[in-house]
């Protein structure tokens, strides 16, 4: 398996849900990534409403050679419904959107406390494999939920945070699920080492309503903190990279990408090699001590 095989294109920076993004735009990002090499992507029925789903379809229709993941059940302008049903019928829709009659895998998106047994979802998702429409099922998580409800070895798949500011899931997938993608390499923006204090995000991103105040302020901290371990010339989105690309319990890095110019470093990364093992150290030392941030603002984090 080639290192362009382990990187996944994360759909949700293209969906609108961080600021609109013209068709243009959405075609090149893809098409940036499928002449790099990379054929796999991540996407879910409310990325967009559906526009992520079906932008995908629009740019890789009639397209054998890519290996697309959706999710189920959190559905575009009804929410979170986990029923046999409507799993079976959300997995219809994305395949409508996404202009295929059978995908990769699909994952359950989020599910909590509102699914109180796991097993008619898991039963009726195994159905669906068996038929041929999906070839691996999984769960996507909500970071830091307790998962361990699940039942051992039915699904294939965890997608899970694991970046920089988060490694506590980092090595929790086996051997409950086979294959642990992790998702969110840069912290959804944060370890883009761009930020600020004073960044503002337009309205129409989503991360206006959250990366604020105390909260973004902390993070920055954080990011510097990151910044002094990294050797001269390694930046901290390439680190935050690396470190997963050839982590050895991370079978998938799922990276967002939201415009073309988003795909330069990683497919510089793919031939960087991985950071030096002094480094990896003083990076999980880091997170592990909490970036030595104040106690008060331990709530602060990511
Ligand atoms: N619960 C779930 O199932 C769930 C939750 C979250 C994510 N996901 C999946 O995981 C994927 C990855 O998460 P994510 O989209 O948050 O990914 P990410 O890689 O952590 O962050 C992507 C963001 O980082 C910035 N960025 C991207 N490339 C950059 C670069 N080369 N240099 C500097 N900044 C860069 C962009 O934001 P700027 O606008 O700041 O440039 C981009 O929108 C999602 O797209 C989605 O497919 C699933």
């Amino acid at each position: 398996m080639s290192l362009a095989d382990k990187i996944v294109i994360g759909t949700w920076p293209l969906s609108g849900d961080f600021g609109a993004r013209s068709l243009s735009e959405i075609e090149k990002s893809l098409a940036k990534a499928f002449d790099a090499g990379i054929r796999t992507f991540d996407t879910a029925p409310n990325y967009g409403l559906g526009f992520a789903e079906s932008a995908l379809g629009m740019v890789f229709a009639g397209e054998s050679d890519v290996r697309i993941f959706t999710k189920c059940g959190n559905v575009p302008f009804v929410g979170k419904d986990f029923s046999p049903d409507a799993i079976e019928a959300s997995i219809g829709q994305s395949l409508k959107r996404l202009k295929r009659d059978s995908i990769e895998g699909v994952f359950l998106h989020n599910p909590r406390d509102e699914v109180p047994d796991f097993e008619p979802a898991i039963e009726r998702l195994e159905a669906i494999k068996a038929d041929g429409t999906v070839r691996m099922i999984g769960l996507s998580g909500a970071k830091g939920y307790d998962y361990s409800r699940v039942p051992d070895g039915r699904l294939d798949m965890f997608q899970q945070d694991a970046n920089l500011l988060y490694l506590k899931e980092a090595n929790g997938a086996r051997p409950k699920f086979k294959t642990f993608f992790a998702r969110s390499p840069l912290a959804t923006g944060m370890l883009s080492g761009r930020l600020s204090e004073s960044s503002v995000f337009p309205p129409d991103d989503h991360r206006s309503g959250w990366l604020k105040g105390e909260r973004l302020a902390s993070l920055v901290a954080r990011v510097e903190a990151i910044k002094s371990v990294l050797p001269a010339g390694v930046s901290v989105p390439s680190a935050a990279r690396r470190l997963l690309l050839h982590h050895p319990a991370i079978d998938y890095v799922i990276c967002g990408v939201g415009r073309p110019d988003h795909l330069d470093g990683l497919i510089e990364d793919l031939s960087s090699g991985p950071l030096p093992e002094s480094v990896v150290e003083a990076l999980v030392s880091l997170h592990d001590r909490d970036f030595d941030r104040p106690e008060e603002e331990s709530g602060l984090g990511y």
